[in-house]
């Protein structure tokens, strides 16, 4: 029992020194001084030119949805004539820093920031404060800084809760008093969502445990023993490959909760290769990605959440255009909005360690192979193309 616990707890200081590493570079240095003075001079040349420059800067590639958060974002804005300057940082912290000091130095008047860790860009957006730069962090909260002007993204506790409701309808909990095992997977312990997920998901499933009608074989149960580093598909296939091994080879294995769907699909890999009964397990994800989408029509995963990244951008771009104009947008934006979609103003449930941060939080949506041609195939979010593939709609 000790070496498979040995296993677990590297897993876990791996998934932490992963995301505790980045962090070590971030002290001011009178390098970052002198970057202060020269962004104030461009912003004196820059003034008066009447462009207006938008600085985007997501996480990362490898993870599905930033591509297309960044393509949506970038349309969107240069629809209204806004110049772009749009940056992936490879889940490299010191990436981000400097991808968005670049931003400040050319002279941008907003950046959109989705933070790989959030507790990690105070300094470069105090910077950017001193430049006049407005901020909106999207998705993502940006933590422990004042220079935060705005947040959008979706309610990411319902997210949390509608997989757990998921799970619970699915195996049929409230008609039966028989314990089903569950095991749980959660995100990047660093981005402020998966702590939001994993308390939607946990304030739902515990009745359920207390009444014993849902148990973890593993006792994994600690938002940072089930936390998945960078969200990657590998560390999440390794740990549920041991805890098959370890504790379902005489149990029988009911669901997953799987915080997002790059960890889904670790989950789905290791239950193909690891879990010997032929029952069907309950997997739950989120941000319907293509792989997954097969999964769910192959019946290999139940479900994902799905989020309009397309209705997210359009918020963050009616919120720029009001802020750039010198506006204080609250609840009156999404009024006058004429947005064909729901969106609730917030000003309370994201602290970001500074403040409670005003919020515009959409509303997410639970996809199964019961809706989801209707949902991403009818609407053209996805298509097929000449060989069947799925790829993203126009
Ligand atoms: C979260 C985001 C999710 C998921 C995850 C991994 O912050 O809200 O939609 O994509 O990151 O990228």
């Amino acid at each position: 029992m000790k070496n498979i616990n040995f296993i677990f707890l590297s897993l876990m200081w791996f998934t932490l020194l992963i995301t505790g590493c980045g962090k070590a570079s971030t002290n001011e240095t009178s390098a970052d001084k002198e970057a202060v003075s020269a962004v104030s001079s461009s912003l004196v040349n820059r003034a008066d030119d009447g462009r207006i420059i938008v600085g985007i800067s997501m996480p990362d590639q490898q993870l599905e949805r930033w591509n297309r958060d960044g393509a949506f974002l970038k349309s969107e804005f240069e629809k209204y004539g806004y110049e772009v300057i749009l940056s992936f940082a490879d889940n490299l912290i010191d990436k981000q820093i400097s991808e968005l000091r670049n931003m400040i130095d050319e002279g941008v008047d907003l950046v959109v920031v989705s933070a790989i860790d959030g507790g990690t860009l105070s300094s470069v957006l105090d910077e950017a404060s001193q430049a006049g730069v407005k901020v909106i962090a999207y998705d993502r909260l940006l933590m422990d800084t004042d220079i935060v002007d705005y947040y959008v993204s979706f309610d990411n506790y319902m997210v949390g809760e509608l997989q757990a409701r998921y799970v619970i309808d699915a195996l049929k909990l409230d008609a039966s008093d028989e314990t089903r095992n569950i095991e749980i997977v959660t995100g990047d312990p660093v981005d402020n969502n998966a702590r939001y997920f994993y308390n939607g998901e946990m304030d739902t499933l515990v009745p359920y445990f207390e009444k014993g009608k849902l148990n973890i074989v593993s006792g994994q149960k600690d938002f940072y023993v089930t936390a998945t580093g960078t969200w990657s598909t590998e560390i999440a296939q390794q740990r549920m490959q041991i805890i098959l091994n370890s504790y379902y080879k005489h149990n029988r294995l009911d669901a997953v909760v799987c915080a997002n769907d790059s960890t889904a699909l670790g989950a789905v890999n290791a239950i193909r290769s690891d879990y010997s009964q032929d029952n069907k397990v309950i997997v739950t994800g989120q941000d319907a990605d293509v792989e997954n989408v097969y999964n769910i029509l192959s019946g290999n995963q139940s479900m994902t959440v799905f989020k309009a990244l397309k209705n997210e951008a359009i918020v963050t771009v009616d919120l720029t255009r009001a802020v750039l104009e010198g506006d204080s947008p609250d609840e009156k934006l999404i009024e006058e909005s004429g947005w064909d979609f729901e969106c609730r103003y917030d000003t309370t449930s994201y602290n970001n360690g500074r403040k409670n941060v005003k919020s515009y939080l959409l509303i997410p949506k639970v996809l199964d192979s019961s809706n989801i041609q209707k949902e991403l195939f009818d609407t053209g979010y996805y298509t097929y193309d000449s060989d069947g593939n799925i790829i993203l709609g126009e």
